[in-house]
């Protein structure tokens, strides 16, 4: 799909491709119902809370992928300082939509994105997805003795269990 036009102008970037379909990173459009019962189906936040989607969501430099009527079908979020670091998360088309290069020019955009040049680092996590960042330059860690981490995969579900 090719990218029509791009403005980084306004504090929204928004970017229309092919077929009417529209990338912004305006919060405000964001469907966070949809981006909500589709993360929770996934394997990576299983359970997580709605208003938790939500606070992820606003403290990102969020994307919605948007088809010509408007309806969302996809997005993304990164995690960032918009000078040094960012951290891709949640990347997502839906499957009705699966399979005709949205996710990839997602990717074009979302790394074409003003806020997001001259970072030091980039990065992400994915179980199978591999092959769609490698597009985009990404690849295993270079020296994974020196990038450590603290996981807490039960945080949701206990969340969860405390609500109740
Ligand atoms: C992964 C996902 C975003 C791909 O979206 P899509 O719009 O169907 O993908 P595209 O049509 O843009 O093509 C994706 C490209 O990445 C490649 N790819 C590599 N791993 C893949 C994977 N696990 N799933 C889909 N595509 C993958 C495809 O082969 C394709 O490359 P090619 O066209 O050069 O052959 C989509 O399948 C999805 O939402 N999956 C569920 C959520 C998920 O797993 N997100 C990624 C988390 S890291």
């Amino acid at each position: 799909m090719l990218d029509s036009a791009a403005s980084s102008s306004s504090p929204t970037f928004e970017v229309k491709g092919e077929d009417g379909h529209v990338i912004s990173d305006d919060f405000s459009r964001l469907d966070l119902d949809l981006v909500h019962g589709f993360l929770t189906k996934t394997y990576w936040s299983p359970e997580i809370p709605r208003e938790t989607v939500e606070r992820a969501w606003r403290n990102s430099l969020a994307f919605g992928l948007y088809a010509a009527d408007g309806a969302q079908v996809g997005g993304c979020r990164v995690v960032t300082d918009r000078a040094t670091f960012a951290y891709l998360a949640d990347v997502f088309i839906l499957e009705s939509q699966r399979g005709k290069g949205l996710s990839k020019w997602l990717m074009r955009v979302v790394f074409a994105h003003p806020d997001l040049q001259g970072l030091r680092r980039f990065m992400l996590a994915t179980r199978d997805a591999h092959g769609l960042y490698a597009q985009y330059g990404f690849t295993a860690l270079t020296a994974p003795e020196r990038i450590m981490e603290r996981v807490d995969p039960d945080v949701y579900r206990r969340k969860k269990q405390d609500a109740r």
